[in-house]
């Protein structure tokens, strides 16, 4: 059976999570292919509430059995945390997560740069060592887990690695300290991953020769992509759909389907373009109604109305054939409901997202209005018990795009779902 891959649609925080979660009732395999712990995945049921960072949604959910594709990069201590915590919590991790000995580590020396090139006036990351880690990558200075867990090479592979950054390091008085921290409880981490490392390309083969579910999970999203991203501001890793392919090892013939997730109004954390942002005080009211609060850096998320020439843009690289729609719930009130439909540059009337990033800063939106809707819409579980001017505003959304929308959210619990028609997965 063909892959489904979940993607982002604006930047990030489009409720992937939620969504990812509700899939995975009907998945086997659940796979992260880009990204690291700078993801912040929300996933609300049974009056719980869990943050995950590294490890997929999924993991919630009793008999999936998760990984983490060689795109993704891990922070060991991070990822022991974040397993310790699920554990706390009475969720089994191990012998149902799996991680690619491919998979680059984000090693100290990585965060003490992010951090320090952050505080000489960055993009505003999230400070977790995702940039200086894929540079690592790609630059071949990397350590990928497998080269980790062999304690003799990864010595000689961080000594090297941290020679060449010494004068970066050193200017910020955090050479020593990087050092320190970087083989500190080195042991005991390899001891801790060891059990979890597993090829990860041939477990997802054979998980779809066998006709089982897999679902990836992306995290960050489309505008975040460093190709097709408000770039320079976007993280170091390809969140489009075509990422799951590099980033776990599985070929496009193997993917069926893309759903693409996005809130039914837009956000993003961080600097960089945004055409869509309200002023002040619609943005305040929106942040406080949808507690738009970074869930891995508590950062207030900077707030916009729906972009239908971003998302048009997002369907496209993404291959998406459909959209769950997030959020619904936090417009009720808002009235009128601005839609951009297209954006004015420099005189003229552009209908696709531009790549110039004096052009996406300077894109004045132009909106059409839609009438508001009221009242507590988080209790509906058909379209036919949404207020009419909620079914007008996503049939909107969907007849401008292109696109079906094949769930609404109306709540961040799992039941707070409306699910309508196929999902990419025939029974
Ligand atoms: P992700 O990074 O894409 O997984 O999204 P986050 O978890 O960072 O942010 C989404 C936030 O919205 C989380 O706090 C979710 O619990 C919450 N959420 C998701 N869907 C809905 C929804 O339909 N309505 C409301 N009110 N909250 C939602
Ligand atoms: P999820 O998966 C929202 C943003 C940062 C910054 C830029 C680069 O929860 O949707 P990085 O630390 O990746 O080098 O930061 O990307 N960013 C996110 N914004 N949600 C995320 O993840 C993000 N991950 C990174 O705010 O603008
Ligand atoms: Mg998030």
């Amino acid at each position: 059976m063909p892959a489904l891959v979940l993607v982002g649609a604006q930047w990030g925080d489009e409720g992937k999570g939620k969504i990812a979660h509700y899939l995975s009732a009907r998945a086997h395999l659940v796979a992260r292919y880009q990204g690291g712990n700078n993801a912040g995945h929300t996933v609300v049921f049974g009056g719980r509430t869990f943050a995950l960072h590294t490890i997929p949604s999924g993991i919630l959910v009793p008999r999936v059995r998760c990984a983490l594709g060689n795109g993704v990069v891990i922070n060991a201590r991070a990822l022991r945390e974040e397993v310790r915590s699920l554990e706390r919590a009475g969720v089994r991790v191990r012998g149902r997560l799996f991680i690619s000995p491919l998979c680059h580590m984000v090693l100290p020396y990585h965060v003490l740069l992010d951090s320090i090139r952050e505080e000489a006036g960055g993009i505003g990351t999230t400070k977790k060592g995702i940039g200086p880690c894929y540079e690592d990558k790609v630059a071949r200075l990397g350590v990928r887990l497998c080269d980790f867990l062999d304690e003799r090479l990864f010595a000689e592979l961080a000594e090297r690695s941290l020679a060449l950054k010494s004068a970066e390091l050193a200017k910020a008085r955090r050479l020593r300290s990087a050092r320190a921290q970087t083989f500190a409880g080195a042991r005991a981490l390899r001891a801790f991953l060891r059990p979890f490392a597993a090829d990860i390309s041939a477990l997802i083969d054979e998980a779809l020769s066998r006709g089982r579910r897999v679902l990836f999970e992306g995290a960050q999203g489309a505008m975040l992509d460093v190709d097709f991203g408000t770039y320079p501001f976007v993280t170091s890793s390809s969140p489009a759909a075509g990422g799951a392919c590099v980033g776990a090892g599985v070929g496009p013939t193997r993917i069926g389907s893309v759903i693409a997730v996005s809130k039914a109004y837009t956000t993003r954390v961080g600097r960089g373009p945004f055409p869509t942002e309200m002023e002040p005080a619609a943005a305040r009211r929106l942040r406080e109604a949808g507690r738009e609060y970074g869930a891995t850096t508590g950062r207030p998320r900077r707030i916009g109305w729906l972009d239908l020439v971003q998302l048009r843009y997002a369907l496209r690289i993404n291959g998406a054939e459909r959209l769950a729609f997030t959020k619904l719930d936090t417009l009720s009130g808002v009235d009128p409901l601005l839609v951009c439909t297209a954006y004015r540059v420099r005189q003229r009337v552009l209908r696709e997202f531009p790549c110039s990033r004096r052009d996406a800063q300077g894109a004045e939106p132009l909106y059409e209005r839609l009438p508001g809707f009221a009242g507590d819409i988080s209790k509906a579980r058909r379209m036919g018990e949404l207020p009419p001017n909620a079914r007008r505003y996503l049939a909107f959304a969907e007849r401008r795009l292109g696109a079906g929308i094949a769930i609404v959210s109306v709540g961040p619990g799992r039941e707070q779902t409306i699910a309508r028609g196929p999902l990419g997965w025939t029974s």
